[in-house]
């Protein structure tokens, strides 16, 4: 049994006596326990892929079969050691992206592959791919400024811009694409561990996978060279293949073998990031001398930091940089999969045969070779080839669309805990927030607020009136949030458990029946989300008949839905549990948490007929999960090491488009110090989703409880966060539109800068803000690096300005996080703190103007009601900010949106002008009036008041 969580001594109480001294035992258990989780040698497929060597591979492509067609290339595959044909299509995406699928061309049984829509937004619209050149050993394409090179013998694939190779496909030999087949009889009937009856070899198996075609005479001779060097392929006799068994838990693999896996290299790439979750640094490291990066949602016990074990959630995009272009690759498949990763350099005598690079270059030239593995599915690789990171982010989003435009109470300040006890609880902390003067937007409660962790009800003592706490906290602009988790206690007098069973929707185990497994209410089944129809089900729930005790204002928390099943291998389903149309949780695993968050925000869209955006946060999530809601990164712990790798766990999710995320501040498990908590609210206010949140165990630390002095410089960064609220949303706005994320690792803005390459401890907001938390304990102040040469940066706190293009000291004390804002950006804030964001609705902007090196500066805003999906019918507002010679301009930033509102500008600070202005002029449609203007030496800021415009009006200010 895997109940080794110290947490779940919590739910033992409510579960029974038996467990819970099973769980006191667990208490033990310091940390991770590695044990209950795979490594690679432990789980058959990836160890057969793992160690293949580089080599010729035994795949050659029959030119013969290639057909050209509107849509695309569509070429077959031989596999020379075992005649089975693979059938591989090119195709040509929209906006400089390349698509290769690879699946077998007779497979025994339908493969699974992700239905279009679900973490593809739709189908990726192709275009014209030409044929450049044919002969009998390659075929090459084209399209934009790309070409695509097939190699036949051995087969590799080619990705070229502009002459330069950027990708390549199976350049190692490492394709691996194992067929279906029928198991042939066991050898030795009755033996006593059936999993490791040897099956036949392939060469003996009825198999009706291979196609009977002539194989031109080359090609024979190819077969023969193939055979001695991939020795592993189609190797039956392993033990693995047709069951698997980890620990006590026994996989019965109906199907056998369907692994899939091969080699994608960077030419001239040294850093490649991406492939989250993982608790490791932005640029992923080589895997060498360890476990590759692994992708299976799992809910992981005190996760351990830097290794690549796998942890909630898997978006298998990687992204590859260097200081000329940015390429991506996204492996379209959602199984459990590992991605080996190498330093090595590149095979200059091929690239120059294809390319005209390597002409002149006498150095190595770096390169990275990754490897991935899936257990099922096929092979889906979308390359997009930039060339610039913002031209990545367009293409990823194209494909698996952006993060929705969140509600504004969403970006700004949540106060979760586990739990919120009862209605008073709620109402004191509320209040408290009132005291102490500190906003915040949504209060949480966990799963202890359910009649016996049943969601979608209410423990009747504690909440006896749902409706009144809500509206009570709503009645000052702020929402609540409530947990709905995805198993369903199994009880007949629960309805929501009840109906599911009645229609059919659970998952089901091996033999057919309802799959049940323990999470918090004891046992518990789980509904089949990947199932439209399900989904649709679930939706319904959140109609506030159906959902009683709820209101507009409570939105929701999807937890354990990798899913966690606490007696589950690796604290997950059965991979032979069965979804729709007979595929298996082995064949989706990791999109299972995506389709909840799915299905909860369709039910909060059915709820508001489709007129109020929704919010939903996820633990679980796969490649397209931004278009559901936010992402946090799990269970951490109150430690400074959690602190520290929170930067990079989020920068990772940024790069690959799952942009609203966040981590608790102060930790989940334990008891940060005042110190560290405070420095954790620091970073928080940040990083897109700000939420602290705490375990049970912990000790009461909402901000209002700190010593005086914490308190106060939580309150402070608390009100940075709703000041910056414009300038966060107007970063979401552009997110929705093309994919770039709120946060940013520098490279992004300045991809010729080698040294910012591996920098993962400071970071920008949108272009204009560079952040540098404080995360180690008793600093007093940090090194920090100003990117761009001719750049300079102004200290938001001071003014006080920094050079570009060199690292300099910066006094930090625990009252200070170093944030600087970028010389030429004009930054929307707003001073007037609340209590929450909705009273901040019609409040006057803040136009922080700081100037670069010729006096100019630039900036945007973004306008609209906050909560509903008006602006998508044009109700916005998109203002453009200019200064240059001593003017400043407010203009409309585009022609489609109107919106009006009562926001207006108060105030407008300019920084870093050479000469002192006497005279503010405004210009209104040609009317001219003079403004007060002030000056402080303290840094030179120019402060004009009140220009009194409302915020949708044209207007310019003259300086002389
Ligand atoms: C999981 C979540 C945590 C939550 C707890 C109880 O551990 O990750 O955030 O508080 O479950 O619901």
């Amino acid at each position: 049994m895997a109940m080794t969580k110290a947490r779940h001594r919590v739910y033992a109480m409510a579960f029974s006596q038996m467990l819970v001294c099973l769980l006191l035992l667990s208490d033990l258990v310091a940390s991770v326990s590695r044990d209950n989780f795979k490594t690679c040698d432990q789980s058959s497929f990836c160890k057969r892929h793992r160690r293949l060597q580089p080599g010729a591979s035994p795949y050659v492509v029959l030119m013969e079969s290639v057909k050209i067609q509107s849509s695309g290339m569509e070429v077959q595959i031989l596999n020379t050691k075992n005649n089975v044909r693979l059938l591989m299509q090119v195709t040509a995406i929209k906006d400089n992206t390349a698509r290769l699928k690879i699946n077998e061309l007779n497979p025994l049984r339908k493969r699974y592959e992700i239905p279009v829509g679900d973490a593809l937004v739709g189908e990726p619209k192709t275009q014209d791919l030409k044929v450049l050149e044919r002969s009998d050993s390659s075929i090459s394409l084209g399209f934009e400024e790309n070409k695509i090179l097939i190699t036949s013998r051995p087969f590799r694939v080619d990705f070229i811009n502009k002459e330069e190779p950027v990708v390549s496909i199976n350049a190692q030999g490492l394709l691996k694409f194992e067929h279906f087949r029928e198991q042939s009889p066991p050898q030795n009937e009755g033996q006593e561990e059936p999993q490791d009856a040897p099956p036949a070899p392939a060469e003996e198996q009825a198999d009706e996978n291979k196609v009977e075609m002539e194989i031109p005479e080359d090609k024979e001779e190819v077969k023969k060279e193939g055979e001695g060097k991939q020795q592993e392929e189609d190797d039956n006799n392993e033990p693995g293949m047709w069951e698997e068994t980890f620990k006590t838990f026994h996989d019965s693999k109906p199907y056998g073998p369907s692994s899939v896996g091969v080699d994608v290299s960077f030419p001239g790439y040294e850093y490649v990031y991406g492939i989250p979750e993982h608790a490791e640094s932005m640029a992923l490291k080589t895997t060498k001398s360890g476990d590759p990066y692994r992708l299976f949602n799992l809910d992981v016990f005190e996760y351990e930091l830097y290794n690549p074990m796998a942890l909630y959630g898997s978006v298998p995009v990687m992204l590859a940089h260097n200081e000329k272009r940015t390429v991506g690759v996204f492996w379209h498949n959602a199984a459990e999969s590992w991605v080996d990763i190498s330093s090595n350099t590149a095979d200059k005598n091929f690239l120059s045969k294809i390319a005209d690079i390597v002409g002149g270059v006498s150095n190595e030239i770096p390169q990275t070779d990754t490897h991935w593995i899936s257990e099922s599915g096929v092979i889906d690789v979308f390359i997009m080839m930039g060339p610039s990171a913002y031209d990545v982010f367009y293409q990823y989003a194209q494909l698996t669309g952006t993060t929705n435009l969140p509600p504004m109470f969403a970006v700004s300040y949540h106060q979760c805990r586990w739990n919120y006890n009862d209605q008073d609880d709620v109402k004191n902390v509320d209040a408290n927030f009132d005291t102490f003067d500190i906003p915040y937007d949504v209060i949480w409660l966990d799963i202890e607020h359910t009649d016996g962790k049943r969601y979608f009800t209410w423990d009747a003592s504690k909440f006896p009136n749902s409706i009144e706490m809500v509206n009570n906290v709503a009645s000052k602009g702020r929402k609540m949030v409530t947990i709905v988790d995805p198993h369903l206690k199994s009880d007949g007098n629960y309805r929501v458990y009840q109906e599911a069973k009645d229609q059919g929707l659970y998952v089901k185990n091996k033999d057919g029946n309802d799959y049940d497994g323990w999470c918090w209410p004891g046992t518990s089944s789980w509904p089949d989300f990947s199932n439209p129809e399900v989904r649709k089900w679930w939706a319904s729930k959140f109609l506030f008949d159906d959902y009683k005790g709820s209101t507009a204002d409570l939105f929701t928390w999807n937890d354990m839905n990798e899913p966690s099943v606490f007696n589950g291998p690796e604290i997950t389903f059965h991979k032979d549990v069965k979804h729709m149309d007979g595929f298996e949780n082995r064949d989706l695993h990791n999109l299972y948490g995506y389709y909840v968050q799915q299905a909860t925000a369709e039910g909060q869209l059915l709820r508001s007929n489709n007129q109020e955006r929704f919010f939903v946060l996820t633990r679980a999530f796969f490649a397209g999960s931004q278009r559901w809601g936010a992402v946090w990164t799990g269970d951490n712990m109150g430690e400074w090491s959690h602190l520290k790798v929170s930067n990079p766990m989020l920068l990772s999710l940024s790069l690959v488009g799952i942009t609203h995320s966040g981590a608790d501040v102060g930790g989940f498990f334990k008891n940060p110090d005042t110190e560290l908590l405070t420095r954790w609210y620091q970073a928080g206010a940040f990083q897109p989703f700000f939420r602290a949140h705490a375990h049970l165990d912990t000790k009461r630390r909402e901000p209002y409880l700190q010593p005086e002095e914490n308190m106060q410089i939580i309150r402070d960064v608390i009100r940075a966060r709703y000041s910056y609220l414009p300038l966060w949303y107007t970063l979401f706005y552009e997110g929705e539109q093309r994919g770039a994320p709120p946060m940013r690792p520098l490279w992004v803005e300045y991809p010729t800068d080698k040294d910012t390459f591996n920098m993962d401890d400071e970071y920008l907001i949108g272009t204009s803000l560079l952040v540098k938390p404080i995360t180690e304990p008793g600093q007093t102040g940090t090194q920090v690096y100003f990117p761009g040469k001719d750049q300079v940066w102004y200290d938001i706190a001071s003014y006080k300005s920094y050079q570009g293009g060199q690292s300099t000291y910066i006094e930090a004390p625990l009252s200070k996080i170093p944030v600087f804002q970028k010389g030429g950006s004009i930054v929307p804030r707003k001073m007037r703190i609340r209590r929450s964001s909705a009273l901040m609705t019609h409040d006057p902007f803040t136009l922080v103007v700081c100037l670069d090196k010729t006096g100019s500066a630039t900036g945007s805003l973004y306008v609209d009601d906050y909560h509903s999906f008006n602006y998508r019918k044009g109700e916005y507002l998109l203002r453009s900010f200019l200064f240059q010679h001593n003017e400043f301009h407010s203009q409309s930033g585009d022609q489609f949106g109107s919106f009006s509102t009562k926001e207006w500008v108060e105030k407008i600070v300019i920084v870093g002008l050479s000469t002192r202005p006497t005279k503010a002029t405004l210009n209104v449609k040609g009317v001219e009036s003079s403004l007060q203007l002030s000056y402080s030496s303290d840094n030179s800021q120019v402060i004009i008041r009140k220009p009194g415009v409302n915020i949708a009006t044209d207007f310019s200010i003259r300086l002389s």
